[in-house]
C-alpha cells in the first residue's frame, strides 16, 4: 500500500476536549427531549459514536449514506441517497451528524430532504467547518473545528477509503 504523506492536525485530546464541549451543549439545549441522531456515513461514524457517548440524555441512532465525493477531493454537485434512514423522523428531534462540511452541497441537500418529513426541529452537527469554501450559504449549528485550508483525514475522515481507522485527524502534506 502506497504511503500518505500526512502530519497530525488534531490530536486525541485536542479531539476529546471538543467533543465533549459538543456534547455539553446539544445535551444543555436537547434537555427533556427525544433526540434522534442520523449520523452521515461513512465519515461521521467515529465522531458519532463519541459525541453520544458523551451526551447526558438518551438518543435514537440512525444513519444515511450519501454520494457525492468520487475519489477526488471535491464535490461533484450531485448527490444522492444510497442509504436511506429506516426510522421515522416526523415530529422528532433531530440532530445530523456530519464529519465535515465543505462546499456545504452535500449537507443543503440532506437537510431539505429530510425537511419533507416534517422533523420537530432539525439542526446539524460538524466535527469540522469548512466555511470558506463554501459554494452555497450552507449554516451548520454546532461546530468542532474551524478549518480554513487543507485536506484533512483519520477519525473515520477518508482519502479514496484510505485512514478512517487512524484515532487522530491528519493533514496531507503538499
Ligand atoms: P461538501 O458537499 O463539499 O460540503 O462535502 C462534504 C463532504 O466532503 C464531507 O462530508 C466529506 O466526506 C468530504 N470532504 C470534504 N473535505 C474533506 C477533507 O478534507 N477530507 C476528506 N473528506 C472531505
Ligand atoms: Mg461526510
Amino acid at each position: 500500500m502506497e504511503k500518505l504523506k500526512m502530519k497530525v492536525l488534531y490530536s486525541r485530546d485536542e479531539i476529546n476536549r471538543v467533543v465533549r464541549g459538543l456534547a455539553e451543549q446539544i445535551s444543555r439545549d436537547y434537555q427533556g427531549k427525544d433526540l434522534v441522531v442520523v449520523c452521515v456515513l461513512k465519515g461521521a461514524f467515529m465522531f458519532m459514536a463519541d459525541l453520544v457517548r458523551c451526551l447526558k440524555g438518551p438518543c435514537i441512532i440512525d444513519f444515511v449514506r450519501l454520494a457525492s465525493y468520487g475519489s477526488g477531493t471535491s464535490t461533484s454537485g450531485t448527490v444522492t441517497v444510497t442509504k436511506d434512514l429506516e426510522t421515522s423522523i416526523t415530529g422528532k428531534d433531530v440532530l445530523v451528524v456530519e464529519d465535515i462540511v465543505d462546499t456545504g452541497i452535500t449537507l443543503d441537500f440532506l437537510v431539505k430532504k429530510l425537511q419533507e418529513r416534517k422533523p420537530g426541529s432539525l439542526r446539524v452537527c460538524t466535527l469540522v467547518d469548512k466555511k470558506h469554501r463554501r459554494k452555497i450559504e450552507f449554516k451548520a449549528d454546532y461546530v468542532g473545528f474551524d478549518l480554513d485550508q487543507g485536506f484533512i483525514l483519520g477519525y473515520g475522515i477518508d482519502f479514496d477509503e484510505k485512514a478512517r481507522y487512524l484515532p487522530e485527524i491528519y493533514v496531507m502534506e503538499e
